[in-house]
């Protein structure tokens, strides 16, 4: 049903060998597995490392130095709510949803929809009955009235990127849900896997019948092996029932869907490095223009979208982009899902309307620190973000209401930290994780990261001094200017945001 990619410079010897894209189970050329961390065998039962373990240390602290000790070092396991975790039971987060519409979590707060009758039993694949009558445009125009900005972190606006490779010539496109989830402190997308697995397949197809494309990738990572097993489940599933493959609702309209299981490596959820990934190639980041919604896997126009941007899309075309648009406030709409850690009193998956002070999220929907801790601050949205800090506590979430104090939506994934986290620690474990993901292509972030981690180490034993503060803040500024992807730039923002809140604690630090 598929034709191969079309040929395009540098695509060329892959297209020639018939590969459409890497067999995760494939051997990998030793260039490409140098790249990744988990390439050899399993996590299973190992110690993470990833910042809401690292902001929940005390709780542990024998699990914690044991995932300091491993090499591989594990950045993340996605059971931030049990922090600090070890990956050997699975446990399940309580999930609540406190918006007027349950349209992310919905299912999940009812217990889950994991077989495809338990997914239409709660109007699963309505949607797409209706889209197949109304056609792609009533798709396209029903998401940019809903005014969907994306969850992975940088915002886009959802209606206006599916529009750009609809409005590409017709021929192979591609449809990529980025499964990767690498932000410390989110487990969003997990579960959503795990439990709704229909949910995203049918937001898949939709955008695949509105863009025009004829097959779709989910790049799950290796740190989520039931996601990976639950979502080839379901894909078998959907098409049993017709869902996937030729002539999908008796239309002209073919599609069909693989997983693609990653091999450890934080910066293949940038979008240019998944795809690499996935056509096996050394997933270094590639600098945009051309955007993949152009030329995106093996050359061919792709829409990319987090897990989280794509299941809410059935609720909008049932519903209509006006009903979206109705919640939420400003230029930030509909619902957000976040994952609170485990320094809360209620940690678990929680579903809110944009607009949510971040004190309400923090004390009425976490129910406030563990212990009665008193809160340094918060990240939302993984490490690579600005800190917010105690002053900024009552600032809505919204996209640009957090951009504006140097914060950010991100992934969702809401990390308290109590007193128990002196800001050296943390700024050194950022760095830490920072340098360690690095995909070395641009000096300040495969140097400089590491030297402020070294700095920030140093600072922590008494042994810095107001030069290296400043040399600190150089690298920084570099980081900044200079970096190709939102891996540095973030780093630089964490950077600024602790400069700027926490310049007391900072400058103690120097001699
Ligand atoms: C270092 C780095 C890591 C990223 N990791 C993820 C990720 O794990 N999941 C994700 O959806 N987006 C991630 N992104 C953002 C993606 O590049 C891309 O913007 C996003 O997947 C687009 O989907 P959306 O428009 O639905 O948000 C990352 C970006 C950077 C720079
Ligand atoms: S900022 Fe870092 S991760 Fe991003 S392209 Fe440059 S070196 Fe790679």
């Amino acid at each position: 049903m598929f034709n191969r990619p079309h040929s395009q410079p540098g695509k060329t010897a892959l297209v020639d060998r018939g590969v459409e894209a890497h067999s995760a189970e494939a051997t990998l050329p030793p260039d490409v597995e140098s790249f990744y961390h988990l390439s050899h065998g399993d996590h299973t039962g190992k110690a993470c490392q990833g910042t809401a373990c690292f902001a929940a240390r005390h709780l542990n602290p024998g699990r914690w130095a044991e995932a300091c000790e491993q090499n591989p070092r594990v950045y993340c396991l996605g059971e931030c709510f049990a922090a600090p975790a070890k990956g050997q039971t699975n446990p399940r987060p309580p999930v609540k949803v406190f918006s007027k519409h349950g349209i992310v979590l919905g299912r999940l707060a009812a217990g889950g929809a994991r077989s495809i009758v338990a997914y239409e039993s709660h109007r699963g694949y309505t949607a797409l009955r209706k889209a197949l009558q109304t056609g792609p445009e009533s798709i396209l125009s029903a998401l940019e009235i809903s005014g969907l900005r994306g969850r992975g972190g940088a915002g886009f606006p959802t209606g206006r990127k599916w529009r750009a490779v609809a409005s590409q010539p017709p021929g192979d496109k591609y449809v990529v849900a980025n499964a990767d989830e690498g932000d410390a402190g989110a487990y969003i997308d997990r579960y959503l896997m795990e439990d709704d697995p229909h949910a995203l397949i049918e937001g898949m197809i939709l955008a695949a019948y509105a863009v025009g494309a004829n097959k779709g990738y989910i790049y799950v990572r290796r740190e989520y092996p039931l996601a990976d097993s639950v979502m080839r489940g379901a894909i078998a599933e959907a098409r049993a029932a017709g869902w996937l493959g030729s002539r999908i609702g008796g239309k002209d309209f073919s599609f069909d869907l693989e997983v693609y299981t990653g091999h450890g490596s934080y910066v293949c959820g940038e979008e240019t490095s998944l795809l690499r990934s996935i056509e096996g190639q050394r997933p270094e980041v590639m600098a945009r223009p051309p955007y993949p919604t152009e030329r995106g896997l093996f050359g061919r126009p792709t829409l990319l979208n987090n897990v989280e941007t794509l299941v809410n899309v059935p609720w909008i075309v049932e519903h209509g982009g006006e009903a979206y648009a109705a919640m939420g406030f400003s230029k930030s709409r509909g619902t957000k899902a976040l994952s609170l850690n485990s320094l809360f009193n209620r940690p678990g998956l929680y579903e809110v309307e944009f607009g949510m002070p971040v004190r309400r999220i923090v004390e009425e929907v976490g129910g406030g620190l563990r212990g009665g801790g008193k809160i340094k601050g918060v990240l939302i949205g993984g490490p690579i973000i600005g800190m917010i800090p105690p002053e900024h506590i009552d600032t809505p979430l919204g996209f640009d209401e957090l951009a504006s104090i140097g914060a950010g939506v991100g992934h969702g994934g809401v990390i308290a930290f109590d007193e128990h986290t002196a800001i050296a620690d943390l700024v050194e474990h950022v760095f830490s994780f920072g340098a360690y993901e690095s995909c070395g292509k641009c000096t300040p972030c495969r140097s400089g990261s590491g030297r402020v981690e070294e700095i920030f180490a140093n600072a922590r034993a008494g042994d810095a001094w107001k030069k290296d503060l400043l040399e600190c803040r150089d690298l920084v500024t570099a980081l900044k200017l200079a970096s190709l992807c939102g891996h540095g730039t973030g780093l630089a923002r964490f950077a600024e945001s602790i400069l700027r809140y926490y310049p007391k604690e900072v400058e103690a630090c120097f001699k």
